[in-house]
């Protein structure tokens, strides 16, 4: 494995039944960058993250930590990752203060130390405001914030995120993204989510999986190479809705969506929709305002990537969008 690898997983597979929920996913995470994990429900992400902390047992393939490969009895690496699970669970009957306090007393013996992460991470993340009250009935958010402030009581050198935006408020999810630019540098990061801007605000690199396979694995930089097409935006005065009818049947377009006025077309053929669409809006006589391209979004790639020939299950789903 690279030195500079945090976590390295290696064909790793898992299968519940006749399902093979994740099927040979290898990637690695670097120090000090900040890894989106993406793909639609069901793709197996949290069974992924589950196998890296050992949580699951893969059924194929192995998982390297710092370096080390994986055992359930090394607690030291364990002791170096920070986890926030999809859905956190604490013993209800304590206050928050008081469980980050016993989850600090496992990375250190100094209890003045200790009294001060926790009142720290109190602090960061918005929990003095719930300091009275029992973890018994907090609030999805409430748990995510307190999963986060537990997760870093250790000062993680790798900080394991399975959605840890869901749940949370506008300003809770604006946050916790803060955070983890902060974080990045110090800690490397791997957060699954389905937040797909929020990945591209902040994220070094991108991992996507669907159905269980890897799909995708490369820095945000490079994703405009793997675009199955790119989009074009034609916008005209009037009678969209013709143009769109007309375009709809050319062989190089893949998708069109309407916005008012204007058209955004992901093509396959880039030339040939220069040539034509002008050409169509000339041949209904319209008038041009905006005739442009753009690089593809990530939601784009994603919706791209993952439509491909899914069977009847998906379609449904789609409520008639394809
Ligand atoms: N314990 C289990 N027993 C049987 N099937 C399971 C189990 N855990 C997960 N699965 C199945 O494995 C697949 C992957 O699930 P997983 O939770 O990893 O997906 P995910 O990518 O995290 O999805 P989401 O975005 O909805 O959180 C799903 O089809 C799920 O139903
Ligand atoms: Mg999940």
């Amino acid at each position: 494995m690279s030195p500079d690898s945090v976590l390295e997983a290696v064909d790793l597979t898992k299968r519940f039944g006749n399902l093979t929920a994740v099927d040979h996913v290898s990637f690695t995470v670097k120090a000090g960058r900040l890894v989106g994990f993406v793909g639609p429900n069901g793709a197996g992400k949290t069974t992924t993250l589950k196998m890296i902390l050992g949580l699951l047992s893969p059924d194929e393939g192995v998982v390297f930590r710092f370096g080390r490969e994986a055992d359930s009895r090394d607690l030291e690496t364990l002791a170096r990752i920070g986890y926030v699970p999809d859905v956190p669970s604490f013993p209800e009957w304590m206050r928050p203060l008081e469980f980050l306090e016993y989850i600090g007393g496992f990375f250190s013996r100094d209890a003045e130390t200790v009294k001060k992460r926790a009142r720290e991470m109190m602090e960061e993340f918005g929990l003095e405001r719930l300091a009275g009250r029992k973890v018994e009935g907090f609030s999805r958010g409430e748990k995510q914030r307190l999963g986060m402030a537990q997760a870093m009581m250790g000062e993680p050198e790798l900080l394991v995120l399975d959605e840890p935006t869901s749940g949370l408020d506008p300003l809770g999810r604006y946050e916790v993204i803060t955070y983890m630019e902060r974080m990045k540098g110090k800690a490397a990061l791997i957060v699954s989510t389905h937040l797909l801007e929020d990945v591209e605000r902040i994220c070094d690199d991108v991992l996507m999986i669907d159905r269980g396979r890897k799909i995708l694995d490369a820095p945000l930089s490079e994703i405009k190479s793997f675009r199955e097409g790119d989009t074009l935006t034609v916008e005209v005065a009037e009678g969209v809705d013709r143009l769109a009818a007309a375009l709809a049947g050319m062989p190089w377009v893949k998708a069109i969506s309407p916005r008012g006025n204007a058209l955004e077309i992901m093509v396959s053929d880039k030339k040939a929709a220069g040539r034509e669409i002008p050409a169509a809006v000339a041949r209904f006589g319209l008038e041009l305002l905006r005739f442009e391209g753009r690089p593809p979004s990530l939601e784009e790639v994603f919706i791209s990537l993952t439509r491909g020939d899914q069977g009847e299950e998906r379609n449904g789903m789609r409520g008639g969008a394809g």
